[in-house]
Formats: C-alpha cells, structure tokens, sequence
C-alpha cells in the first residue's frame, strides 16, 4: 500500500455510498433492521440534488379521483417505450402508495387537500384507464418543493436512528476481495485530508446521474455519476447509456428546472405564431404527453422556424391564466425561479422555455432486488456479489428509454428500502469480513496519487467545457450515426487531453481542484460510453430519437444495451433482454404496441 498517505479504517454491515433519497432511504431501512451502517456524502446531505426535485411523487393513491397501481404500472411499461422491466415496475407501482404513506408517517409536509388528504396533481404520461381515460392525478406534492421536502423528512429520520455519516469524504473506488466479492470503498476525508478504508459486507452506491457530461442541464454540479464511473473502472457494465432524459421546461438561458407541474395545475406552450403546438403532436393528453415527446415537439418547432424570441430557439410556457393565488399556493418556486433568473412575472407573463438535460434512464444495470448485474455472455443475469445499485445511479430499470415525471422520487424510496431489505437477507451469508485484495487497493491508491502528482498543461475548467460542449452538440434530442460518430472522435481527444491534465494544488485538505478533476475523470467515462451507446442503438426508441431510424424496432433492439469500457478508452457492448413478464400474478404483462398519446 503506498505509504504517504495517513489512512484509517473501518467495518460495518452496509456502507451506503450517497446521500440523496435513494441513499438516505437505504440508509435509514439498513439501520431500522439492525444493521450496523455508514453513509459517506461528498456534499452535507440535504444538499444532495434530491433537494431540487419539484413536482411530486408518483403513487396511485387515489386521493383526487380513480386510481390504481395497475394503471400506474400500464403508464410506466408505455413511457419507457417497453424497454422497462415490468417485474421491476410491477414492484415499484404496487410498492408505491405504501411508501408514499410511510413518509407521510415519517413526517413529510405533503400539500392537503381541504379534507386533509395528500394533495396529487397530473403529471405527463399519467392517465386513468390503462391509457385510455383522463390525466390521473398521481403526483403527490409538497407545493413544487417535493424533493426538498422529501430529502429533509429522510435526513431527520437517519439521523434517528444510529448511523455514521461521513459527510465531505470523496470515494475514489470500490474495494474487492480476494475472490473478487465487493466488500467496500475507498474515500478521501476532505476536512483533513485522511484516506478511509471502509470494509463493508454489503455496500450500495446511491450516487446519482451524470447530468453534468452536457452543457445545459437541470443537474447540480456535483451530478458526476460518481458511482457509474467506479462500475466502469471495477469492469461492470453499464446499462441504456443512450437514453437520456430532456426536460421540456429547463429555463431559457439558465437551464433551470420549471416543474412539469406547472403543464399538470393548467399551463400550456405555444410557438412564436401563439400557437398551442403539442394539440398537433399529442392530440389526446396534449401538453401533459410524456417528456420525450414534448421535448420533440418544441425542439421540431424551433427547427422548423417556429421558436420564439429573437434567436427563434425556445417556446413560452403559460401560467398567466391561472389564478394568481393558486399558483403562489402550488407552484411558489415556479414563480420564484422565474422572477430570480429572468425578471419576469409568471402571473403575468409566459416564461421562456427549452428543452434540458435532466435524467439518466440508464446507469449500473440491477434486479428489482437492486442487486448489481455482472453479465457476461453465459449468464446476463449475473449477481455481482455483496454490490447493490439504487437511484438514478442504477438502471432498475423501471423507466427504459424514457422515465415519467413522479417516477423519479418513488424510485428512490421505493428501491432505496428493497436495498435493505436485500442487505438484510444477504448479510446472514457473509459472517465475516473477508480479506481485501491488497493489489485491487494500491491500484486504487495509485491513480489517486498519480492523478494529484500531474503536471501537465491541461486545465480541469476547459476540459470540462469543451466536453459538456461535446455532448450538447453530439447527443441531443435529435441524432443520427454521422453526429454520433463526429462526438465520438472528440471525445477520444477529450479522453487524451485528461492525460495532460495539470493540477497545481498538490494539498490533501480541502483540495477542490483534485476534486474537480476526479469528478470530470468520471464524467468522461460516462460520456464516451453514452456517445457509443447512442451511436451503437440503430432505432429510436423513448428519448433516443435517430433520424436516420426514425421507427422503433422491437425484433432487434427490445433489449437493454450493456457497455464495458476499458483502461485504453475503449468500449465493448453486448445486450440483455427486457424482462417483459411480470412478477406476480397480481399484474398482467403488457405486449408491446404502437405508443401515442
Ligand atoms: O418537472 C418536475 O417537477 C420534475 C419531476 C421529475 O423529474 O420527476
């Protein structure tokens, strides 16, 4: 082990790897069970991007009309354009309006109707009768502040109970044994500087997405992937890296989430001609169709010339209708955010809208158990011992190729406590802690120190840019091989330039320039293996859209991508197929057809 660095280590049952929802329900479920568990965070925990989170959870509760698991299940097999897997959406639909009540228990302030129920507004995709009635009002809602909500009920009740947070320590990478099991990870304490040996029988990466490979996008800056990344390095797989989620309403200029709850209270878009333009693209559910077909519809207006302002490049979103005092009631950060970024009156005005990164569908393939998938030709269903994956982090995959507003934070409770129930079951096999491969850890050490000793002549800043550049460029809504292919180059040149990266900051304390450039090694992980995912996925499908295959094709490609990437750069690929039966009997498998809404 290289010696120079003051190390310290440590031994628990779980070591949840994130702070966000999925982190802290795992957290908080692992410790309600008696497991001896420590959280590590790179940012205090309710600082986690969880807290951004605005519109609501998704459950069919059924407070404000007809609902019911099954058609919440339907909508969420539909939005993901079949790529889902229905045993994991069978679990996640049927789990949903218990867990919703449990934070209720755990104290959320949800909104109240005015007999006192949980208040749910509609949400894209989401509609009664298995597609054929009404919007269902499904998302439950904390005003338009549900994430904030949510994050801070889980943090209060973690710390409850007995668990060890290890709050501004950066994990550098897994820890395997000696038979290759996980058994743990490595983190730099940033306050002092210490390296942390963390020797767990189970450890759970809760680490998020990577919203910060683009440009623009709805992410916080510290959305890294972090833990995608660590997959890739200890050579697991990542799942249906092309699927990327746009936004419709990121802020014009800013990039700033506007809650699809603002198209769920009455909003509207309309092009430069006022036009309500998404009667022409969802004729049925119109503004309230899924994510990926209203980012289409605008990003077809603008390029068709029918974008608003002078630069014709975005759409307006209409609240001005609405009365003022409802919205100040259900959507006060809607109007908030709009006069802090752009000076402007939601109640009086419309706000300039554009389609923005937003969600990763893809991410470390898992079963519905959140157990990490090893796949290899023999077997695609392979467990990776003693790793489990939840969040935005993991590809469940309960959203497939295009995730439903809601699906998002019920994915985090709902998946956030099956980890510790797995955990639970798991840790009666493993007594005790098993030998650390000690090669697997100098590696580990090594790149680590090799990485702060660089002295090249690239700075961190300008890499970042040039590949969030890239990938706005080379992988947005709209793409075809030849865009594809021209990202791919440029990113194996951004691949190189890391090479020559110069980190002048040689301190252990504190040292955000390391940080950065850890973070930005991630992230360009991430994006050369979503460029080749992209460009290796010949139809389009949910939110990849490829122009020059423009249909669907279940006969080739109703199969999850898997990509390897290896220390050279290079990618490898294979594909495991959608799980498209059910769990139990209690739901009926849903046959592929024609999605419209
Ligand atoms: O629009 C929103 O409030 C975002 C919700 C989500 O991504 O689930």
């Amino acid at each position: 082990m290289l010696t120079s660095y003051k190390t310290i280590n440590h031994k628990v049952d779980v070591l949840v790897v994130g702070a966000g929802g999925s982190g802290l329900r795992a957290t908080l479920g692992s410790a309600e069970l008696g497991l001896k568990t420590a959280c590590i965070s790179k940012v205090y925990p309710t600082r986690s991007h969880t807290v951004a989170a605005q519109g609501g959870i998704g459950a069919a509760l059924g407070n404000m009309g007809d609902d019911t698991w099954q058609w919440h299940m339907y909508d969420t097999v539909k939005g993901s354009d079949w790529l889902g897997d229905q045993d994991a959406i069978e679990y996640l639909t049927y789990n949903a309006p218990q867990a919703v009540i449990e934070l209720e228990h755990y104290g959320m302030p949800f909104t109240r109707t005015k007999d006192g129920k949980i208040y749910q507004r509609p949400f894209g995709g989401h509609i009664q009768k298995n597609g054929e009635g009404e919007p269902a009002m499904r998302a439950c809602a904390a005003a338009d502040r549900t994430g904030h909500a949510l994050l801070h009920t889980l943090y209060q009740q973690a710390i409850k109970h007995n668990v060890e947070f290890f709050v501004e320590y950066f994990v550098l990478d897994l820890l395997k044994d000696i038979d290759g099991k996980y058994c743990g990870a490595v983190a730099w304490c940033l306050e002092d500087g210490s390296i942390h040996i963390f020797h767990s029988h189970i450890t759970i990466l809760a680490t998020g997405g990577y919203g910060k490979t683009f440009f623009s996008s709805t992410s916080a800056h510290i959305c890294t992937g972090d833990g995608n990344a660590m997959a890739l390095r200890s050579e697991l797989p990542l799942s249906d890296m092309e699927f990327i989620q746009f936004h419709p309403t990121g802020l014009y200029g800013i990039g700033v989430l506007i809650t699809e709850g603002a198209r769920g209270e009455g909003g509207f878009l309309t092009n430069c001609n006022g036009e309500k333009f998404m009667e022409k693209y969802a004729p049925s559910v119109k503004d309230l169709a899924s994510r990926d077909v209203v980012s289409r519809a605008i990003t077809i207006e603008v390029n068709e010339g029918r974008g608003c302002g002078t630069e014709k490049d975005h759409a307006m979103l209409h609240l001005e209708h609405i009365d003022s005092s409802i919205l100040n009631k259900r959507l006060p950060g809607v109007i908030e955010h709009a006069k802090i970024f752009t000076n402007l009156d939601a109640t009086n005005e419309p706000i300039p809208i554009v389609p923005t990164v937003h969600y990763n569908m893809g991410g470390i393939p898992t079963n519905y158990k959140t157990e990490v998938l090893d796949s290899n030709q023999q077997d695609k269903e392979k467990i990776a011992e003693g790793l489990l994956a939840i969040g935005e982090a993991a590809c469940v995959s309960v959203h497939g190729a295009n995730r439903l507003g809601t699906n998002s934070l019920i994915d985090l409770v709902v998946f956030g406590k099956a980890a510790s129930i797995t955990a639970k079951e798991k840790i009666i096999n493993y007594k005790t802690y098993s030998n650390i491969d000690k090669n697997y850890l100098n590696k580990i050490l090594s790149r680590f120190d090799s990485l702060k000793n660089n002295n090249g002549n690239q700075k961190a800043g300008k890499i970042r840019l040039d590949m969030q550049k890239i990938m706005q460029k080379h992988c947005g809504v709209f793409r075809n091989k030849e865009i594809l292919e021209e990202g791919i180059k440029k990113m194996k040149d951004i691949y190189e330039s890391f090479k020559d990266i110069s980190i002048s900051d040689k301190s252990m304390i504190f040292n955000t320039e390391l940080v950065e450039a850890l973070e930005l090694d991630n992230l360009i992980s991430q994006s050369i293996v979503t460029l080749s995912s992209a460009v290796n996925r010949n139809e389009s499908r949910g939110a990849h859209a490829r122009e020059d295959y423009p249909e669907r094709n279940d006969k080739e490609w109703l199969a999850h991508s898997l990509v390897w990437l290896n220390e050279e750069g290079n990618t490898k690929f294979d594909t495991r197929p959608v799980h498209l039966k059910t769990l139990t009997n209690n739901a009926q498998s849903i046959p592929p057809k024609k999605r419209v809404y």
